[in-house]
Parts: C-alpha cells; sequence; structure tokens
C-alpha cells in the first residue's frame, strides 16, 4: 500500500497560536472563551479529512522575561490567557464524528490516576478518538503554581515520566476488554475476575487501582511526544506513536526523522509506528506575490520582544538580561534543552541576534513558513514528505479559523488530487487514521537493545 500523508491542526485554547501575533490579524476569532471558536475549527479540519486536532498547553503564565508579568499581558504574548484544553476537548468530541482529538498533559504536576482516568474518559466520549501530548514541563514558574520552589531536574523529569506512563498503561489495562457484563436478567454487572488491581510500588508513584473507568475503545489514547533533546528523543521513541516536531529547515527535519526512527529500532519498535510530524504555518494565496504579502502583513505584527518572553519560558532562562543586538550566547538552560538549541543553530547559521531569534520566535515559535499557492504549498509538503522528513504535517495558524478554512478549501484538494491524502476516512478512531494496529498495553522495555 502507497505511504499515506497524516495532517493535524495546532490550537493553544487560547487567542494565539505558535504565532503570538495570530489574535491581532483580522482574520481571527477573539472569543476563544466560548465554544464555537473551537468547534468550528474541528469541523473544519473533519471536513477536510485531518487526522487529529492538537492542543499544545502550558500551567504558567509567562513571567520568565525580567520576571515581570505586566508586558506579556499586554502584549498578549502565548499563555498570557488560555483555558483548559481537555475540558475543550470534550466540548469537541460532541461536534464531530471522525477527528482525533489529542491533548497535552504533563507527566510533572499530576498523578498518573488523574491523568489515566481523563484519557480513558475521553476516549470513551470521543469513541476512540483521543491522543495524549506527553510532556515533562518546562518551567519553575510552573512548579511554583503546583507549591514547590523549583521545576524538577531533565534527567529525574524524564525518568518520572518514564515510570508515569508505565503506570498509566497499567491502569488503562486494569479491566479486561470483556469485564463489563451489564446482564439486567442476572444483575451482574462486571465480571470481578476482569477487574484487577495494578499495586504499583514504584520510585515515584504507588497506586492500587484499578481505574474506575472501563476498558476504552483504543485501550488508551495514541502517544503523542515531542522529544527534543537527546533524552527527550529516546522517551519519544520508547514511547510515541506520533511526535511533534519544530525545526525551520529541511535539512534539520531529515536529521530528526532519521535519528528518531533509528533510536525507535533501538527500542525494539517497528519505525513505521512512529509517525513524525513536523509542523509550519502557510500563507497561501491566489499567486505567490499575494501569498506573500499575507506572509509579510502577519509577520509585521509579530513582536520579539513577546517572542523572547516565549523563549525565556521554554528554555526555564531569563533573556531579558542580554544585549538584544548581539548573538545569542552560550548558557546553560534547565527548561528545554531542545527548542534552546534550535534557537542557538538558527543564530548561528544565519548570524542572527537575540532580537532576530525574538522575531522568529513571535511569527511562530520557529515553525517554517510555507508560502505560495496551494499547489506551491503542496509541492513542499509533498517534498518533505517523499524526501524523508516527514509521516505527516502539524499545520499551524497564523490567523484562526482563517488559515485552516483556506487550507482545507485550496491545499487538501490539491494533495487529494495528486494521491498523497485521503478523499475520506476509512476507519473511525483515531489509530484508524494513523494507521496503527491494536494499542499495546505492556511497555517496552526501558533499556535500549542496541547502543
Ligand atoms: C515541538 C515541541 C512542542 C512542545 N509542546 C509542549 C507543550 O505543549 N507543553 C509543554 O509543557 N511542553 C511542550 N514541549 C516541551 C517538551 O515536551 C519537553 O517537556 C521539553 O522540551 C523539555 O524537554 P527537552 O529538554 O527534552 O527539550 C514541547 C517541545 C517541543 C520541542
Amino acid at each position: 500500500m502507497a505511504r499515506e500523508l497524516h495532517l493535524a491542526g495546532f490550537l493553544i485554547a487560547s487567542h494565539v497560536t505558535h504565532s503570538h501575533a495570530s489574535w491581532r490579524h483580522p482574520g481571527s476569532e477573539t472569543d476563544y472563551l466560548g465554544p464555537d471558536y473551537y468547534r468550528r475549527v474541528a469541523q473544519t479540519l473533519e471536513r477536510g479529512k485531518f487526522d487529529f486536532l492538537f492542543f499544545a498547553d502550558a500551567l504558567t503564565t509567562p513571567v520568565r522575561y525580567g520576571n515581570d508579568i505586566r508586558v506579556p499581558l499586554s502584549s498578549g504574548t502565548q499563555f498570557s490567557a488560555a483555558i483548559d484544553p481537555m475540558l475543550v476537548a470534550a466540548s469537541l468530541v460532541n461536534v464531530t464524528e471522525k477527528l482525533g482529538v489529542a491533548i497535552t498533559k504533563s507527566t510533572t504536576y499530576f498523578h498518573p490516576y488523574d491523568v489515566a482516568r481523563v484519557f480513558a474518559t475521553l476516549d470513551h466520549l470521543s469513541r476512540g478518538r483521543s491522543g495524549w501530548n506527553i510532556v515533562t514541563s518546562v518551567s519553575q514558574a510552573e512548579a511554583q503554581n503546583f507549591g514547590l520552589d523549583n521545576h524538577i531536574d531533565r534527567d529525574q523529569r524524564y525518568e518520572r515520566a518514564h515510570e508515569f506512563v508505565e503506570v498509566a498503561l497499567k491502569l488503562w489495562g486494569s479491566w479486561d476488554r470483556d469485564a463489563l457484563v451489564q446482564d439486567k436478567e442476572t444483575g451482574v454487572f462486571a465480571d470481578p475476575d476482569k477487574v484487577h488491581t495494578i499495586d504499583h510500588e514504584g520510585k515515584y508513584f504507588r497506586s492500587r487501582g484499578p481505574l474506575t473507568v472501563p476498558r476504552s475503545p483504543q485501550n488508551r489514547p495514541v502517544l503523542i511526544q515531542a522529544g527534543a533533546s537527546s533524552v527527550g528523543k529516546d522517551f519519544a521513541a520508547r514511547w510515541a506513536e506520533a511526535i511533534f516536531e519544530i525545526d525551520p529547515t529541511p535539512e534539520g527535519r531529515r536529521a530528526y526523522y532519521d535519528d528518531v526512527k533509528s533510536r525507535a529500532s533501538n527500542f525494539g519498535r517497528n519505525p513505521d509506528d512512529v509517525k513524525i510530524f513536523p509542523s509550519f504555518v502557510p500563507f497561501i494565496g491566489e499567486t505567490e506575490s499575494i501569498a506573500r504579502e499575507k506572509q509579510a502583513f502577519h509577520n509585521e505584527l509579530a513582536d520579539p520582544i513577546s517572542g523572547l518572553i516565549t523563549l525565556s519560558v521554554h528554555t526555564d532562562h531569563d533573556f531579558s538580561q542580554y544585549d538584544l543586538d548581539a548573538p545569542i550566547g552560550e548558557v546553560s538552560v534547565p527548561g528545554s534543552q531542545g527548542l534552546f538549541d534550535l534557537a542557538q543553530r538558527l543564530s548561528d547559521k544565519d548570524s542572527l541576534t537575540l532580537r532576530d531569534i525574538g522575531k522568529l520566535y513571535a511569527q511562530g515559535v520557529l515553525l517554517p513558513q510555507f508560502v505560495g499557492t496551494p499547489s506551491q504549498i503542496a509541492d513542499q509538503i509533498e517534498e518533505g514528505f517523499n524526501g524523508g522528513e516527514a509521516d505527516g504535517y502539524i499545520v499551524s495558524a497564523a490567523q484562526a479559523p482563517g488559515t485552516f478554512d483556506d487550507f482545507v478549501d485550496l491545499v487538501v484538494p490539491e494533495l487529494q488530487r495528486r494521491g498523497l491524502f485521503r478523499t475520506d476516512y476509512t476507519g473511525s478512531t483515531l489509530r484508524d487514521h494513523l494507521g496503527l494496529g491494536e494499542a499495546s498495553l505492556t511497555p517496552i522495555p526501558r533499556q535500549v537493545t542496541i547502543a
């Protein structure tokens, strides 16, 4: 069977996307606190036969840059306001039938029992369309919102995350598939021999089980991750079935693709079961020059300081202390190493200043921008898909819902015409859309099998 392209849409349950300027764009909805905006985007993506809608999340307002909340609030920096995506997802599964819905949830500030329970519930309510973007969180400010003084260090938070997923798997398996009997005649509700305690006693967690939620349609959510540092990529290679990647250059995307697929093989996995999704922001026009005008209009709205505020959150490092017109320096960051390495690599490659990096961050957190006619955008997707950089793409919006309307109406038909993308759903679960077989509830061993 020919390899199939996958598509997802990116949102934050908020006024912006990756683009910090998106809320100011005339084509953007500002009522992100109500249900209609999300319903509209989800239904548009479903009309375009997308695999899933992805929600990023964070557990703090952005206070890392100069220890200041006033500037991010007044400029509408990413996460200066956001609502809980899990509840948004629950509202969306009632107004869609096929679209997968993937939510970010941290392994650092919740207990596996909570997380296993909400995702099993979402999997039931959506009849098998749930995905979990597993993150370890990045900042001290998040720790402080949850009663801790400091964020735990990288190695320890990943070690904790591994155990977290292992416990969640045990909980999702605590009800056998046929445990629920519900025989009104005999009065037997569930077969007690088919519902199990898990009695987990580990380094970070204890949980007795079973879950209150019977076995869900997909057994569990599709596991999604965005590993970018070396330890993060190993985490993704062990667990993830879909990986969200940011890299602005085709060379970087190809290197990431090869690296993560080979790490997945080292864990004894079939690399085809790990779908890699780089992300981009499209600017689509009837002509290339119209598309370029749209891009320029949007980029003009992006404020470099707003971008540096988010870079400071992502890396958990205060970039307000440096010269804006100097290159980004060698610093050690406790937050996301992967995103910092990317910023530094770009700065070195193109001799960019900190202000330039801030501008790119505000334009779209270093995402590439695909610009042109529908056919030119489809060319870029086809080239990347066939050229070893992607199994699919996460489309991020410069204006929402406008970008999604344009992409679905103009680019999707072109991808379908080329035989790259489905013209209809062939299954009903997110696993079906992604071409994944039945989900295993047995943890992949932690040890890498080949050095
Ligand atoms: C593309 C990408 C998307 C991410 N999305 C989120 C997110 O929505 N929420 C979050 O808390 N962390 C997010 N992260 C952070 C990572 O999942 C991870 O917790 C973080 O990168 C720290 O690990 P690292 O040092 O391996 O980069 C993202 C990272 C990347 C590279």
